[in-house]
C-alpha cells in the first residue's frame, strides 16, 4: 500500500482519531443489547447518527484472518480511517476466518489456520468480541488489538479503552470454549458461501460485490451511498476521476 487516497485527509483524520474514541469511551453502548435503539437522550451515542428516514447504509464486509499482515494493514489503514470519516453511512461486518479450514471431529469443530494455532485462537477472540460487544465498540476494540504486536496481551488494554465493563476473562472464556468454536464455524459457513468465492485475504465485499482495488474503499462507499453524502465525500469527488469496481 504505497499510496493511499486518504493521505490528503490526514489532518481531518487525526482530528477524528482524537474525537471518536473519546465519544465511544463515554458511551454506555457496551451494556446495551445488539442493535440497541436504546440510546438515552443526552448520551453520546454513535447510533444517533443514523436517522430513520435515511437511505440504507453501504454494506462493507471484511473476510480476513487475525494474523495476516495484508489483513491488518487493510483493517487499520483503509477500513478504520474510512469508518472514522463516514461511519454514519457504513454498515461494517467483520468475519474473521479467511483461509482457515474446519473439520468435524466427533461432533466438534476443529480448525486449522494459515498462521497456526495462535491465529485460530485470535480469530475466535475477535469473533467473540464481534458477538458480545455493541458493533461500533467491537470494531474499535478489534482495530486496537490488530494494531498491536502481541494481540492476546493487548486484549485487556484495548477492552479497557472501549468496553471497560467487559472483562478480558469473559472474552477468553468465549474464545476457548464451545461458543468460540460455534462462532468460528458460522464464519466458516459465511466465508464458504461467498459468491463469487474469495480468492485471497483480505477479501472485501461492498454491497454484495468484491472490492478489487482496496485503496478505493472510501471513494466507492461515497459513490454507492444513495442519500445526502457526508462532506468528506464532496472532497473526494473533486480529487478522483475513475474507480475500479467490477
Ligand atoms: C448490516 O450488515 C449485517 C450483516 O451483513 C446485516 O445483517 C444487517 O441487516 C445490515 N444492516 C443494515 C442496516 O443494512
Ligand atoms: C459431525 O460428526 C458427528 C459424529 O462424528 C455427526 O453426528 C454430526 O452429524 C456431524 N455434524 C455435521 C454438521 O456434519
Ligand atoms: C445490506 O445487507 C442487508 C442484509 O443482507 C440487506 O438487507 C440490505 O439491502 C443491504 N444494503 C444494501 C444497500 O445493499
Amino acid at each position: 500500500m504505497a499510496w493511499s487516497p486518504l493521505l490528503p485527509f490526514l489532518p481531518l483524520l487525526l482530528l477524528l482519531l482524537l474525537e471518536v474514541p473519546a465519544a465511544a469511551r463515554a458511551s454506555p453502548l457496551e451494556t446495551l443489547p445488539e442493535g440497541a435503539a436504546a440510546c438515552k437522550a443526552g448520551d453520546l451515542c454513535l447510533q444517533t447518527l443514523l436517522r430513520k428516514s435515511d437511505p440504507p447504509p453501504v454494506n462493507v464486509s471484511l473476510y480476513y484472518e487475525a494474523l495476516c499482515p495484508g489483513c491488518r494493514s487493510f483493517l487499520v489503514r483503509e477500513l478504520f480511517p474510512t469508518w472514522l470519516m463516514v461511519l454514519e453511512i457504513l454498515n461494517v461486518t467483520l468475519v474473521p476466518y479467511g483461509n482457515a479450514q474446519e473439520r468435524n471431529v466427533s461432533g466438534k469443530w476443529e480448525f486449522t489456520c494459515q498462521h497456526g494455532e495462535e491465529e485460530c485462537k485470535l480469530n475466535k477472540v475477535e469473533a467473540c468480541l464481534w458477538d458480545l460487544l455493541e458493533k461500533n465498540l467491537a470494531f474499535l476494540t478489534i482495530v486496537c488489538v490488530e494494531e498491536m504486536d502481541d494481540m492476546e496481551k493487548n486484549l485487556a488494554p484495548c477492552l479497557q479503552l472501549y468496553a471497560p465493563k467487559v472483562s478480558p476473562g469473559a472474552i477468553m472464556e468465549c474464545a476457548t470454549g464451545d461458543r468460540g468454536a460455534q462462532l468460528l464455524h458460522i464464519n466458516a459457513q459465511l466465508t464458504d458461501a461467498l459468491q463469487p468465492p474469495h480468492e485471497y485475504v483480505p477479501w472485501v465485499v461492498v454491497n454484495g460485490k468484491p472490492l478489487k482495488d482496496q485503496s478505493q474503499l472510501l471513494y466507492l462507499v461515497c459513490q454507492l451511498y444513495q442519500g445526502e453524502k457526508p462532506d468528506v465525500c464532496q472532497l473526494m469527488a473533486s480529487s478522483h476521476r475513475e474507480v475500479c469496481f467490477k
